[in-house]
């Protein structure tokens, strides 16, 4: 692996270099086995990992190679970039006037029937500009980045009528083409049943289903289609529909499921082969079997029971233990249920209340999110060919990453071979 060629940066100084191998899932048990290399650095040349090994491997490999930038990690701690499966990037506003009515005891979904909840960000987004949106959007991502987030999945689904989903996913479009994290685009028209449908849930899907999605997918605005399956807002009936007609237009499906109640999503996950089903915070034995019979991705999001103050958590060890699932960690990032871009933060509650391990939190936050947005042969490892998206924490141990909690510990941020964070 002579490195005839010109490197374009070279990462020295890595005190710990950490990182799952493959394009794979890994699940159960594969989930703390890591790959670490002490003294190690990183070659990179036109975007990519040219080789990730000892420094004195690395340089020896290197030979005589003309070598563009050189980087010093100063000994710390570096890892694939982050990459944040679940969010609702784009949206106008916030919530947090509905702070004191969850603490009162108010639950999300009654929020939701008074109109308030998704469709308060609806009406808020329906009147923002693009450039409001793209704006907002954007201190996101840079608050990601800082974080230590490489790429991210951003669903539509405050627009929740043609032309305002399509306003959605054309500033996640833009974004993508402007801002250095990478974006993977979800269309969520069925997020909640908007105020000209009250009553007539099947009437909004048949306009998700004959109008949206044709739209959507004719513009190559996403890779994906997603549908809240939750009581009050769409049935498992409403949203096979939704998933079926998707993939006949080529969007991937996932699903939002079992987030407070059970409606059987996870079985349909499975039936239309969704890529991943997310949130689960009420799923059962027969719901994780049937996960693991179909190769569904599960995502955790412990922002949102954190958030919603709900004292109930998703059965992370039995997914991993007994079921032998990639389980995938991200921060649900919206206005309501988890108003958080921290992916750190999320690693602090998975280890707290998932009862992760270090180890399967890195997996969780890289390989297997990367698979849950079919991204898994480009990212999520630090191996020769794939992009070189790397993030250095400043930490002096791998445990002490979840562990020392409410801080910020990025030190760089590598995205396609460039420092984004230095
Ligand atoms: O993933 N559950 C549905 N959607 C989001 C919340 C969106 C919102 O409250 O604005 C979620 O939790
Ligand atoms: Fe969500």
């Amino acid at each position: 692996r002579s490195a005839d060629r010109k490197v374009d940066l070279l990462i020295t100084g890595i005190g710990r270099l950490v990182t799952p191998v493959g394009s794979h899932p890994r699940g159960g048990k594969e989930m703390a086995v890591l790959k670490e290399i002490p003294q190690a650095a990183i070659a990179i040349a036109g975007g990519r990992i040219v080789l990730a090994d000892a420094e004195a491997t690395v340089l020896r490999a290197l030979g005589d190679a003309v070598i563009g930038e050189v980087l010093d990690a100063g000994g710390r701690l570096a890892m694939p970039g982050l990459v944040d499966a679940h969010t609702h990037l784009v949206h106008a506003g916030s919530r947090e006037h509905e702070s004191a009515l969850k603490r009162s005891g108010v639950p999300y979904l009654e929020i939701l029937a008074r109109g308030g909840g998704i469709l308060s960000t609806m009406k808020a987004t329906r009147t923002a500009s693009e450039q409001a949106l793209y704006d907002q959007a954007r201190r996101s991502l840079d608050e990601m980045l800082l974080q230590g987030t490489t790429t991210v999945e951003a669903k539509s689904g405050y627009g929740l009528c043609l032309e305002d989903e399509l306003k959605q996913l054309s500033v996640t479009r833009e974004l993508s083409k402007t801002h250095p994290i990478e974006l993977v685009s979800t269309f969520m028209g069925a997020h909640a049943v908007p105020p000209e449908y009250q009553g007539r849930p099947d009437a909004y899907v048949e306009l998700v289903v004959d109008v949206m999605l044709p739209k959507v997918a004719e513009a190559g605005l996403a890779s994906f289609c997603d549908v809240f399956c939750e009581r009050g807002v769409f049935t498992q009936e409403q949203s096979r529909r939704i998933l079926t007609e998707a993939k006949r237009h080529g969007l991937r499906p996932k699903i939002h499921a079992d987030e407070l109640e059970s409606l059987g999503g996870l079985q349909l996950a499975a039936e239309v082969g969704a890529t991943s089903a997310e949130h689960l915070l009420v799923s059962d034995d027969a719901g994780l079997q049937a996960l693991a019979d179909g190769g569904v991705i599960p995502v955790l999001l412990p922002g949102t029971s954190f958030n919603l103050g709900l004292n109930k958590h998703a059965r992370a060890r039995e997914m991993m233990d007994q079921f032998h699932l990639p389980v995938t960690l991200a921060t649900d990032y919206n206005p309501g249920s988890s108003p958080t871009e921290s992916m750190q933060l999320i690693m602090a509650l998975a280890q707290i209340h998932l009862r992760m391990t270090p180890e399967e939190i890195v997996t969780a936050c890289t390989i297997n999110a990367a698979n849950a947005i079919g991204r898994g042969s480009e990212i999520g490892t630090l191996e020769a060919g794939k992009q070189a998206d790397v993030v250095i924490f400043d930490v002096p141990t791998l445990a002490y990453l979840p562990y020392h909690f409410g801080i910020n510990h990025t030190f760089g941020v590598i995205k396609k071979g460039r420092a984004a964070v230095w």
